[in-house]
């Protein structure tokens, strides 16, 4: 059975089991790793996004304001968690059911992102690829 974080296209894949990792990790991250873990998905995530809003950005599709709306807002929940982690008031037991809640929320929203959004992009950037050119066939 295919991956549903699969689409196909080797960047966009290998983007998206790379964030799906640094999921898992903050959601095993002990309370000392977990700014770091959380600023190194906020990283991945943010170049990721960067890569697919400027396909979208080409792509002028109906869905893509939606689309990078959608990256802009996961990037937000990402800084208002890490502004929460860096105050004084939270315990350490906080902190980390606020970090679990937060991979879970992702590790569901991962996957349907990918196929309801992401696979829009996949689908450009492999026309773009192959040039929508259709196929000659010579005869001799
Ligand atoms: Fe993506
Ligand atoms: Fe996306």
């Amino acid at each position: 059975m295919t991956s549903p974080l699969t689409l196909g296209d080797p960047a966009l894949d290998q983007d998206h089991a790379h964030l799906q990792e640094l999921i898992a990790q903050l959601f095993d991250a002990r309370p000392e790793q977990a700014a770091s873990s959380l600023d190194a998905l906020r990283a991945h995530a943010a170049r990721h996004f960067a890569v697919e809003d400027a396909d979208l950005l080409a792509m002028q599709d109906g869905n893509a304001k939606c689309h990078v709306d959608e990256h802009a807002a996961v990037l937000k929940s990402l800084d208002e968690v890490r502004a929460l982690l860096g105050g004084e008031t939270m315990s350490a037991e906080a902190r980390s059911a606020l970090l679990r809640r937060l991979a879970v929320h992702l590790r569901d929203w991962l996957p349907e992102h990918v196929q309801q959004m992401d696979a829009g992009v996949a689908a450009h950037r492999s026309k773009r690829r192959f040039g929508g050119a259709p196929v000659q066939i010579v005869r001799r």
